[in-house]
């Protein structure tokens, strides 16, 4: 696939990610298809990208055109069947990696043989991923970082299969949304969450060990490293499930004792204390 042949782009899964996503294509020109079987995840999904879009537009990082693009170049489905004629199709589902094959081997059928197939997972092996469909040559990871709009990294990732060609599309369509794309190879975490989750995962291990407060654990990495967020606070905008998922990836696929996730992250998780989702993590948060 030529990069100049991808017009109409799927996004599976309408969360913050997938929303994130649709939203930086439209901007940039590209007609989407946003899936989601949840009710109520599209209407949400909508509002967050015009509120964003708005907030992106009013600060001059959007162009009228681009803020017009955003709010109508969205088309909401609730099946899989409306992303048929999509040229590139990125699922952005939870981290199940059943559900993904089973996503990945549908949009196999549905999709026209020369489609790519991308998806934004944080640490599965997309090379697995990819066994679920009939053209691993054309299934890559896009690995984009929260906050979408925000943040200029997409982490590339080739599979065992996955073709020059793909790569080469996928990389310059990557700059064509206006972010910097970064290749690495399908081992577990790839190169963002191989090196974060561990020093996300220590900051819950001095919390616990009574090293420091959460408060001084973030203060000393914001103000010590310069860091935007402090890593407690940065697992709480991740969620902590999703940390202790893509930790638990690690350490089953590396083996290596010094990814074990620590106690009080997996307490945490099974207390429900999710992070900014549910209101309360390492740190509590208002309504809303
Ligand atoms: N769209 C538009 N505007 C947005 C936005 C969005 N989606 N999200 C936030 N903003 C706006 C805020 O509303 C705010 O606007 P005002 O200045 O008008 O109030 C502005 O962006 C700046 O936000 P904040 O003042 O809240 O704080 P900030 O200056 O710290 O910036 C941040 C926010 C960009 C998120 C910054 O804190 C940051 O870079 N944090 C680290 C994020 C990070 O590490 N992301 C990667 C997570 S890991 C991941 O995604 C991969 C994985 O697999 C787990």
């Amino acid at each position: 696939m030529e990069l100049d042949a991808i017009k109409h782009i799927g996004v599976v899964g309408a969360g913050t990610m997938g929303s994130g996503i649709a939203q930086v294509c439209a901007t940039q020109g590209y007609r989407v298809t946003l899936v989601d079987v949840m009710p109520g995840a599209l209407e949400r999904a909508l509002a967050g990208v015009r509120a964003s879009v708005e907030k992106l537009h009013g600060k001059g990082k959007l162009t009228d055109a681009q803020r017009d693009a955003g709010l109508t170049h969205i088309t909401p489905a609730g099946d899989l069947a409306a992303l048929r004629d999509a040229d590139l199709v990125v699922e952005a589902v939870s981290e199940d990696v059943a559900l993904k094959r089973d996503i990945f081997a549908r949009l196999d059928t549905l999709t026209a043989p020369g489609a790519i197939l991308a998806s934004n997972t944080s640490s599965i092996s997309i090379t697995a991923i990819a066994a679920a469909t009939s053209r691993p040559d054309k299934v890559i990871g896009m690995h984009f970082m929260n906050p979408v709009p925000l943040m200029q990294l997409v982490e590339i990732i080739r599979g065992l299969a996955t073709s020059r060609e793909t790569l080469d599309a996928v990389m310059a369509l990557t700059e064509r949304l206006g972010k910097s794309p970064v290749e690495a190879a399908d081992y577990p975490g790839f190169i963002a969450n191989r090196i974060l989750m561990p020093m996300l995962n220590e900051a819950v291990y001095a919390l616990m060990e009574g090293v420091g407060t959460a408060e001084a654990i973030d203060t000393v990495m914001k103000l010590g490293m310069n860091h935007p967020m402090g890593p407690l606070t940065l697992a709480d905008f991740i969620g902590l499930d999703v940390v202790l998922s893509i930790l638990e990836v690690l350490h089953d696929g590396l083996g290596d004792p010094k990814y074990r996730p620590c106690p009080l992250l997996r307490k945490m998780v099974a207390a429900g204390h999710l992070g900014r989702k549910t209101g309360r993590g390492f740190y509590e948060y208002g309504a809303g």
